[in-house]
């Protein structure tokens, strides 16, 4: 009888990115964030190696081997080890470290730090296809939870905004109560945006760390952190009545704000200026910043699309809706 070796068992999840519009690097310290999951998606395929095969012999427990399509996923040599270390810790998140031999197989339609929270969809993905693989059903407040586990490993300290976003979709305000973080679901009316995506010139890990030692040395900045909590709040209610041009004046003062925290580029603070000079109702950078993502918020998206391009923007994507969060077959 002829025994194949090929996997008897696989999954897969699509993972959506994200895009922060308010409140980035201060819901590290609690502050509500808002943040709205994007329908542009991270593929993850999981397979598991017959234990019996003939052809795979005995394999050693936890061997791992991860398959990275697509050449935008640009990963170094360094950063795949990085990848194959977060793995793990995936995996044994959800104790299956007993697995035998799994095989990772990762497409993204964007690069890994690219500022749309591309990592917290690798984690997302991974966990619901690993978790699939092994006949766990978990739910998607579940997969939030175990995915921000990983990114504090991989990140030093993080926020569960990305990955919040990832596995439950929608729009969400992000925030903290005493030591218990609350996710909600808003209901936003639609909002036309823009987003250029720059090369990324530091991790988000050394970007929040930087952020870190800056309130370290200066306490005082910690009134930043209060105001950019307050503005969000503010921006909720202006996004709930429909009040783009308020969002928008918002988004300007957010980015400012974002630029005294010492996470903005020249490159960045230049794309903020072109899209504003384009008529863009409010314009800022997105995510941890140095270099990475700047959101755009209007309804001339070809205007705002060419100014990005005029400036160097490596993608442009134009959002209409909204994702429904992580998806497992
Ligand atoms: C990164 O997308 C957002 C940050 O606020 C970090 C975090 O929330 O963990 C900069």
């Amino acid at each position: 009888e002829e025994v194949s070796g090929t996997p008897i068992k696989s999954s897969k999840a699509l993972a959506p990115t994200k895009v922060t519009l308010f409140g980035e690097h201060a819901v590290v310290y609690g502050k509500p964030a808002l943040v709205l999951s994007i329908p542009v998606y991270v593929e993850v395929e999981t397979e598991r190696a017959d234990e019996f095969s003939l052809e795979s012999g005995p394999v050693s427990l936890n061997k791992l081997s991860l398959i990275i399509e697509e050449d935008e996923v640009r990963l170094s040599g360094e950063a795949r080890g990085e990848v194959l270390r977060y793995f793990s810790y995936i995996l044994e998140s959800l104790n299956i470290i007993g697995i035998r031999d799994v095989r990772i197989r990762i497409s993204s339609p964007l690069p890994v730090g690219a500022g749309l929270g591309t990592s917290a969809a690798v984690t997302v993905g991974t966990i619901a296809a690993a978790s699939k693989l092994n006949d766990m059903s978990l739910t998607k407040e579940k997969i939030a939870e175990l995915a921000w586990e990983v990114e504090k490993r991989v990140q030093g300290r993080a926020s569960p905004m990305d990955t919040s976003a990832s596995a439950l979709g929608g729009a969400l305000l992000i925030r903290r109560d005493g030591e218990k973080w609350i996710r909600e679901k808003i209901t936003i009316n639609e909002v036309p945006l823009v987003i250029g995506l720059f090369k990324k010139r530091w991790t988000t890990g050394e970007l929040v760390a930087r952020v870190a030692k800056r309130l370290t040395e200066y306490p005082f900045l910690n009134e930043i952190i209060e105001v950019i909590g307050d503005l969000t709040m503010e921006a909720l209610n202006a996004l709930e009545s429909g009040d783009l041009a308020k969002v928008g004046e918002l988004m300007n003062v957010n980015h400012g704000l974002l630029e005294s925290l010492g996470v903005v580029t020249k490159e960045i603070a230049e794309a903020v200026h072109a899209v504003r000079m384009a008529g863009a109702l409010g314009a800022k950078v997105s995510g941890a910043g140095g270099g990475g993502a700047v959101v755009a918020l209007g309804d001339n998206v070809d205007e705002i699309s060419a100014a990005f391009k005029a400036v160097g923007a490596e993608r442009v994507l134009v959002i209409r809706r909204l994702s429904r969060g992580v998806e497992v077959r």
